[in-house]
């Protein structure tokens, strides 16, 4: 993805920080119901070895904003009830009042069988939806009953919807892929709630969207929303491209196509983390000490420290990573007792067998190059496979004198903007996939192809070396975009866009 001009994008901050975004949501919502739909539930409950329920609320900055959003709104998140203790801890029709220290809105939980999330979540939205978006040449797998049980699972949700809508007016947020039917169906129940949608991942290339056997219909479910939101405008030139070329809709003006004579509005709004939150926390006590325990325990002082940080995922060229590790050590021996390559990446999406593959592979190419040396030293090679807590997340980012990103496709990728956040001494180097909605966006970063591996390890050995020269300057206006493009201005900007809000220009 090549840099552009961000101001295409719809970037403005039309909130910086919660309390604004509290402000602007009341204002926008108005007496509407305000109903979030994603996959992922943001309070799980579960059985603790005691037998008592313990309730969990998700990791990730995506799901503190959106928490935010709700408490500022109130409302009904609808999401699949996941955990053992879920049932247990919900009304007979599986809703409860959250979080659950201060309740402010509803959480309504979807129950599935394990059949239908195998099909739906391991299936559809993993096996074939996943690859199509990401060019990360993984072979997508088409099958009916993986088809089916995203149709089933996709009408369970717009039910979940309706019933919690009744007869009210509504503004539905749906997130990401595992919905593409949903708006569709929530319209032909609930004809007057506007529905806006985020994409997470990737848009296709129409020719490669095309490939897909479900493509009209997922085209006609995503048609159904009033807005339709992507990281970058590449993504929404696409969407609008296939829009008008498989599902003959007339295009309006730039921002808008005509399903059916209705307007769609599709525009770029790339997201971004709480800055504020992220650079606080890294300068507090925790960090320090989880600094201190992770430079002692992987005997961190005086090397060169590489950081690799992300799911373990085939979109993310965490091989690529290793070869280029791998190289740079071929060509440049002497590296090998001054390296530290960190990899922290949760398993992720392990039923699915492209992960469990891609999972070995990773294991082997780490044990090859840790087996290289004399075997007296520890190898350069350091894998941290389990979710890191915060702390240990923003130690590791303070550690790296490089964060890589070497995402082979990425919808923007978040990595990059928190550890630009964690950084307020303005050290370290941010060296960023240009295949990522990040690269994209932010000005001036150091961008480069993870697929060209010898280019790669040049450009990682190259950083081992030298000062880098205007690297403070560089960071400074790194981070003040990201300061200024936070994640509360990303919930603004979608919501200025929801048609018929009370103030709407
Ligand atoms: O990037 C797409 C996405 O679905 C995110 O929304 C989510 O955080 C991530 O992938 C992890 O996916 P999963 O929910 O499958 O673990």
């Amino acid at each position: 993805m090549s840099a552009s001009d961000p101001s295409q994008a719809s970037v403005a901050g039309l909130a910086r920080s919660k309390s604004e975004l509290a402000e602007l949501i009341r204002k926008r919502v108005g007496s509407r119901l305000f109903v979030n739909v994603s996959n992922r539930e943001p309070f799980v409950h579960s059985f603790g070895p005691d037998g008592q329920v313990r309730a969990q609320a998700a990791v990730g900055g995506l799901t503190l904003a959106l928490n935010s959003v709700m408490q500022a709104v109130g409302g009904v998140w609808v999401a699949h009830g996941s955990g053992d203790a879920d049932r247990a801890s919900a009304d007979p029709e599986g809703r409860l009042r959250v979080p659950p220290d201060n309740p402010a809105y509803d959480l309504q939980r979807v129950w599935l069988t394990s059949e239908e999330n195998d099909g739906y979540y391991n299936g559809c939205a993993n096996q074939a939806i996943w690859p199509i978006c990401h060019l990360a040449f993984t072979k997508p797998v088409f099958r009916t009953a993986h088809w089916e049980a995203y149709r089933k699972v996709n009408a369970k949700f717009a039910a979940a919807v309706a019933r919690a809508v009744g007869d009210q007016d509504a503004i539905i947020f749906i997130q990401d892929y595992h919905f593409a039917l949903l708006p569709r169906l929530i319209k032909q129940r609930c004809p007057n709630a506007v529905c806006v949608h985020f994409w997470h991942i990737p848009w296709p290339l129409p020719e490669v969207l095309a490939m897909c056997p479900w493509h009209e219909q997922i085209l006609d479910g995503v048609l159904g929303n009033d807005v339709f939101g992507v990281h970058v405008p590449e993504y929404a030139e696409r969407f609008l491209r296939a829009a008008r070329t498989r599902a003959g809709c007339d295009i309006a003006d730039s921002r808008t196509l005509l399903r059916d004579g209705r307007p769609v509005r599709v525009q770029a709004f790339p997201i971004s983390i709480d800055f504020d939150r992220v650079s606080r926390r890294a300068s507090g006590a925790a960090c320090d000490e989880a600094v201190s325990e992770l430079r002692e325990r992987y005997r961190l002082d005086g090397k060169f420290v590489v950081l690799g940080l992300d799911r373990i995922d085939y979109t993310k060229g965490v091989i690529e990573r290793l070869q280029a590790i791998e190289r740079m050590l071929a060509l440049h021996p002497e590296m090998r007792a001054k390296t530290a390559y960190i990899h922290a990446g949760a398993p992720s999406r392990t039923e699915i067998p492209a992960y469990r593959d891609l999972h070995e592979a990773v294991a082997a190419i780490e044990k090859r190059i840790n087996a290289g040396g004399s075997g007296r030293e520890p190898g350069p090679v350091i894998s941290i496979q389990r979710q890191l807590g915060d702390d240990d997340v923003l130690a590791l980012y303070r550690l790296a004198d490089v964060c890589v990103v070497s995402s082979l496709e990425d919808g923007m990728n978040l990595v990059a903007k928190e550890f630009l956040a964690a950084r307020n001494d303005e050290r370290g180097h941010l060296l960023l996939s240009e295949f990522t909605g990040a690269a994209w966006e932010l000005p001036g970063a150091d961008c480069f192809n993870p697929l060209a591996v010898d280019d790669f390890a040049e450009r990682l050995y190259a950083l081992s070396g030298r000062a880098d020269a205007g690297g403070a300057q560089r960071m400074r206006r790194l981070r003040e975009h990201v300061r200024t493009h936070n994640i509360y201005g990303w919930i603004g900007s979608i919501l200025q866009a929801v048609p018929g809000q009370p103030d709407a220009q």
